[in-house]
């Protein structure tokens, strides 16, 4: 068994040799969207490696093609769904923003103000900006992101 620690929550969680951090995301009860149902295409499950990133195991080929386009990858980025823990000391920050799969999912907060960043379910880029007002004119513009996640889904 091996120990994480989760930032900014503060919290730990022992795992399995080997598992993934997918698994401890979900064993942490942490909403994953996992757009690609963990075959590393898209960025639902993309956090940053505060410390122990030599405990776990190398990116993979499939993750480093990922990576390159997801908006705000950092050297401490990993695909959750990739890194399997292998050593002691790993700290995974977990990403400011809620993803959406589905832009139905925001009418519910029709004309409030963005409690968080609202990301793009495959490039993780920011979508609508926390603190700005969720528009009926801009969720029409979104509507393009279901087939993006449609197409993504009929891919893998
Ligand atoms: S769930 Fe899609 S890349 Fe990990």
């Amino acid at each position: 068994m091996k120990t994480l620690k989760f930032e900014p929550i503060n919290e730990t969680l022992q795992v399995p040799t080997q598992s993934d951090l997918l698994e401890a995301l979900l064993a942490k009860d942490l909403k994953v969207l996992m757009a690609c149902g963990g075959k590393g295409i898209c960025a639902t499950c993309h956090v940053h490696i505060k410390d122990g990133m030599d405990k776990l195991t190398p990116r993979t080929v499939r993750e480093n093609k990922t990576l390159g386009f997801i908006t705000g990858c950092a050297p401490d980025s990993r695909l959750a769904c990739q890194a399997r823990v292998v050593g002691e000391g790993v700290v995974v920050e977990l990403p400011e923003g809620m993803y959406i799969e589905r832009v139905e999912d925001l009418m519910t907060y029709l004309g409030q103000r963005a409690q968080t960043n609202i990301l793009h379910p495959i490039n993780g880029s920011i979508l609508i900006a926390k603190g700005k007002i969720i528009t009926r004119s801009r969720l029409e513009e979104l509507k393009a992101l279901n087939v993006e996640v449609q197409q993504l889904k009929q891919s893998v």
